[in-house]
């Protein structure tokens, strides 16, 4: 999608398909915030008496020239006591979905100023849920013919006062929106097209446009590293692992890295302790965390932040063959820590173990990693929230805050001695399930013996990472979750 912004003023003599303008549920009715250049009272008067102001509620309005604006797309943002960034993502998210709908390739916003939210950050995430809404995964396709036209132009409209504002929040909004989409297009890519090569390749790629560092381990330099654990998930594949580490170096020289970790399964069968069929498919979603990270990096890269920010991803699949690993293996981790494996298909954990393992050795000043971990988190959250849990209760907090901004919201869980009690081990140091109570909380467990004293935070994004679309500016498929969180939980730590 083209982003583009446009001043307010001479409105009626550009060329305007459809211009969306915000109306208000008010105590008083439904209130458009018309630019000056159109007239209130032409529609003023009937407005109320169509629409309330609800969140994406509409009426298309014809002007009817032939150049100027066209159409007049009244559409509802809720309460102004109620407005947030995310209902503004979400709003401009519809204004795609009625353009879509009537056929247009283009669509424009006017926004103007508003109550409690500055206008550079609201033109950011109208441009963030116009460009995520106007994503779709049509590569697997082998004709475009019948596909439907996709918005491939938006433009911000506002008046003068507030042009240097809006495009500095326009230019953002794009580059996280962009991620956004990267991450959902890599999520989106079927597990016989996108292996832990497929991920590594396709990291190196977006590493050399944004002139990143990046290194890529394979067998042979995991063996190196005594990254058993990873290894052992590897070996029940044909397919060989990869540790992908990007290293964006814009903070001061020696300073201890931000890293970003994301677990790359790309494709979950549970190995030898195998799933049921029912669902399985959703299984190559399971490199979500990994594609974040890698859409993060991008992001942190264009936006030129002026930190150390490292990420890093293992990947791997998940398989069984005749050298799968085992139920009651017991393997070693790079760590040194032995593991009994009780159940092949808590297999996310054994990988980032030696991916955090690795991250220690960076000497990092913050550590978080994001996985489609458990089941169990979806039983405890459902899909509105990811959980985070972690060993400092800022990092926490700062999580919370960024997700709570960027619509991505993580609510915490503890990491009681009690909890880590079940995952003691008869033979081994420590075993990879500790039972169906609290399966989210013994699984992060399960991932701090790999941390040691640092500054560190999960995310467990099993049921945010992909959904059924509800959101406008959405699809069914992946989310993109936690990208727009990582990248605002960057940007937060040089403010
Ligand atoms: N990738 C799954 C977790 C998952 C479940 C992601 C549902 C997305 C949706 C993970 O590797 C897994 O299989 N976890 C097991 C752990 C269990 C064996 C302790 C689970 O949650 O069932
Ligand atoms: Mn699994
Ligand atoms: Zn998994």
């Amino acid at each position: 999608m083209n982003v583009c912004i446009s001043s307010s003023s001479g409105l009626s003599y550009k060329d305007i398909p459809l211009l969306a303008v915000p109306v208000f549920d008010t105590e008083d009715g439904a209130m458009p915030a018309l630019p000056s250049d159109l007239p209130e009272s032409t529609f003023g008067s009937y407005l109320s008496q169509d629409l309330k102001g609800k969140l994406g509620e509409y009426v298309v309005a014809y002007w009817g020239k032939e150049n100027g604006v066209q159409r007049i797309l009244f559409i509802g943002i809720g309460k102004t006591s109620e407005l947030t960034l995310e209902v503004i993502r979400q709003w401009s998210g519809h204004v795609v979905r009625v353009a879509e709908s009537i056929g247009l390739i283009k669509a424009s916003v006017y926004l103007s100023r508003m109550e409690n939210i500055s206008i550079d950050n609201a033109a950011q995430a109208v441009v963030e849920g116009a460009v995520m809404a106007s994503w779709s995964f049509t590569e697997m396709k082998s004709s475009y013919s019948d596909l439907p036209p996709k918005v491939s132009e938006f433009t911000v409209v506002t008046d003068d006062l507030d042009l240097e504002d809006v495009g500095h929040g326009v230019e953002i909004g794009e580059i996280i929106g962009r991620a956004s989409n990267l991450a959902r297009t890599l999520q989106s890519r079927p597990g016989n097209v996108a292996t832990p090569t497929h991920l590594a390749d396709q990291a190196l790629i977006m590493a050399k446009e944004r002139d990143l560092d990046i290194t890529v381990m394979g067998p042979i330099e995991l063996q190196k590293e005594r990254m058993h654990a990873l290894l052992s998930v590897a070996q029940g594949s044909d397919q060989e692992p990869r540790l992908i580490v990007i290293r964006h170096n814009k903070g001061i020289k020696g300073d201890p890295p931000l890293v970003l970790i994301g677990k790359g399964l790309t494709f979950d069968a549970g190995g030898i302790s195998i799933k049921p069929a029912k669902g399985m498919e959703d299984m190559i979603f399971d490199m979500s965390g990994g594609a974040a990270v890698i859409a993060a990096m991008q992001a942190v890269s264009e936006l030129e932040i002026p930190l150390n920010v490292v990420g890093i991803i293992p990947s791997s699949e998940n398989l069984l063959n005749g050298s799968a690993l085992k139920p009651g293996d017991i393997i070693e981790s790079r760590e040194g820590k032995t593991i009994e494996v009780v159940n092949t298909d808590a297999e996310g954990r054994l990988i980032l173990a030696d991916a955090l393992s690795y991250a220690k050795s960076l000497n990092p000043a913050a550590i978080v990693d994001c996985a489609t971990l458990t089941g169990s988190v979806v039983v405890a959250l459902g899909h509105h929230a990811a959980a985070v849990l972690g060993t400092d209760s800022d990092l926490v907090e700062e999580l919370r805050d960024a997700g709570d901004l960027t619509g991505e919201r993580c609510w915490p869980l503890p990491l009681w001695d009690e909890y880590r009690r079940q995952i003691d081990s008869e033979v081994a140091d420590i075993v990879n399930v500790g039972g169906r109570p609290g399966g989210s909380i013994t699984a992060a467990c399960f991932l701090r013996e790999f941390v040691g004293d640092f500054s560190w935070a999960h995310l467990d994004i099993a049921g945010t990472a992909y959904g059924e679309g509800k959101l406008s500016y959405h699809r069914k498929g992946a989310t993109g979750f936690p990208t727009k969180l990582l990248i605002q939980w960057v940007r937060g730590r040089c403010a």
